[in-house]
């Protein structure tokens, strides 16, 4: 079986966003792959971040995900630093990581720009790398990501390639026969992998914007979400339409809308051609409300019993650790390390 693998980081609350550009498509990927899905809390902390709550932060989001449809007789979930071997591996590669590629990420640019290149930790540089040795070390096949993580997956292939090149003489070949890594495809929908914020059709919804009306998160209720879409970013303009470039807004509601109705794109467009914005906020309202549902329901639900969520993470820890423990000493001996 092709091997699939992705995370999210527990900052903030998951978003619509994460849902509809990853979380909604591994629901899919783990009835046809072998899946892993982690809560990249090793990621988390290149950023300034709550100490107090953050082990709740990673436990949430692993519920997130099971509510989401994430099934563990299917699918490995675990906690990305729960397998030492991620961190290790990250270190290898870096000594192989140009600093100067590092320094052009555009979501290093990006980041590091709040508190000055010159501040940021380490690991916000670095990043990239802890991403690529979670990807590396599973030999995954396909990852599924929003569009934002494009970037990383270059870099990642990149560097699977590079230390194919390096490393992976005839010892190498020992693992899978095609060299050290497999090196992994980003697996992007075409719709969702970019949705927009709410407020502002032009810039991608995200955790970290300081205003909540810009996103709608997936545990939010029926009154917030009420209330982020009648005060949401919208246009005067009659009638509803994708794919206007001077209607971005319009074309990120319509495809939000689109995806959690299950319609084709097709449908959407004459149902909406010549509704009335309010008509359109109502409807779109309800069928919002109506997919979380359930999705809030499942959360409380497996968040209610603690134990049972850390024997999951347990148990998805320890099947992905045996994966990742096989690769990294095939690494070290391919690098010449004198193994245990
Ligand atoms: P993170 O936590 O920022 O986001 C998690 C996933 O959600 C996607 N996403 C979006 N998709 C569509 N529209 C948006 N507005 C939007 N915002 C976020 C992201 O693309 C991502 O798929 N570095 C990663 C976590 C990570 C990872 C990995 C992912 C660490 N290691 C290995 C895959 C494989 C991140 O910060 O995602």
């Amino acid at each position: 079986k092709k091997r699939v693998i992705s995370g999210v980081q527990p900052t903030g609350t998951v978003h619509l966003g994460n849902y509809l550009g990853a979380i909604r498509n591994w629901v899919l990927l783990q009835e046809t792959y072998e899946t892993l899905f982690f809560i990249a809390d090793l990621h988390a902390i290149t950023l300034p971040y709550a100490v107090p709550q953050f082990a709740e932060a990673t436990r949430n989001t692993a519920a997130i995900y099971l509510a989401c449809g994430v099934d563990t007789s299917k699918a490995s979930v675990f906690v990305q630093s729960h397998v030492h071997a991620h961190v290790e591996l990250m270190w290898l590669l870096c000594c192989d990581m140009p600093t100067g590629q590092l320094n052009r990420m555009i979501q290093f640019k990006e980041k590091s720009r709040i508190s000055g290149v010159e501040n940021v930790g380490a690991g916000l540089l670095t990043y990239p790398v802890l991403m690529a040795a979670d990807i590396l070390l599973y030999q995954s096949d396909f990852v599924p990501v929003g569009e934002d993580q494009m970037q990383h997956l270059e870099l990642t292939r990149e560097l699977a390639e590079k230390m194919n090149s390096l490393y992976g003489g005839r010892k190498g070949k020992k693992l899978g026969g095609a060299g050290l890594f497999k090196v992994p495809e980003a697996l992007i929908q075409p719709t969702g992998a970019r949705v927009m914020s709410l407020t502002d059709g032009l810039s991608k919804m995200s955790k970290s914007s300081p205003s909540d009306m810009s996103r709608i998160n997936l545990l939010d209720s029926k009154d917030v979400i009420a209330n982020k879409i009648r005060r949401c970013k919208t246009d005067s303009y009659s009638g509803l339409e994708f794919d206007n470039p001077d209607r971005p807004e319009c074309n990120n509601l319509l495809s939000i809308y689109q995806l959690i109705t299950g319609r084709t794109k097709e449908e959407v467009a004459m149902e909406c051609q010549s509704m009335s914005w309010g008509t359109f906020k109502t409807n779109f309202t309800e069928a919002l409300v109506n997919h979380l549902l359930p999705i809030q329901a499942r959360y409380e639900e497996i968040t209610s019993d603690p134990a049972y969520l850390d024997q999951v993470l347990s148990q998805g820890a320890a099947k992905a650790a045996v994966i990742a423990e096989a690769t990294l000493n095939s690494f070290y001996q391919a690098k010449g390390f004198l193994c245990r």
